[in-house]
């Protein structure tokens, strides 16, 4: 199947794109320095499917997560909800700025697929 190549040089610092891979969305969020902190200061026993945001990224400032709410698939919004990441609209998830689940139907975390840097602005998914 087919890989995605990604430039990362025009997502600006603070925002979020979405690309489309394999027929799914997948979320890419060039993160601040206090969003950055913000994930890792979360205490992993109080959530629901306990990760370290250190698990999830291969470079702190860049997260990448397969856009689809893992209650029922829909696709969540970003840069929303309570956790400063996303909010699910369908039954009201939301998921914080290492994509995790903090609140609402949700079981799991969002996932990350498969990525590599090619270059330091250059990603391959998949
Ligand atoms: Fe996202 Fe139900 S599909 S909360």
């Amino acid at each position: 199947l087919a890989s995605l190549e990604v430039d990362l040089s025009n997502i600006e610092e603070g925002s979020t794109v979405t690309m489309k891979w394999r027929g799914k969305p997948v979320f890419i969020k060039h993160r601040t320095e206090a969003e950055i902190e913000l994930a890792a200061s979360v205490n992993t026993s109080e959530l629901r499917d306990p990760e370290t945001d250190e698990e999830r990224v291969l470079e702190k400032k860049w997260l990448v997560l397969i856009g689809v709410c893992t209650h029922l698939g829909c696709v969540p919004l970003s840069d929303a909800g309570d956790y400063n990441g996303w909010f699910c609209p369908c039954h009201g998830s939301h998921y914080d700025v290492s994509g995790r689940i903090r609140k609402g139907p949700a079981p799991l975390n969002m996932e990350v697929p498969e990525y590599k840097f090619m270059e330091e602005d250059k990603l391959l998914i998949g």
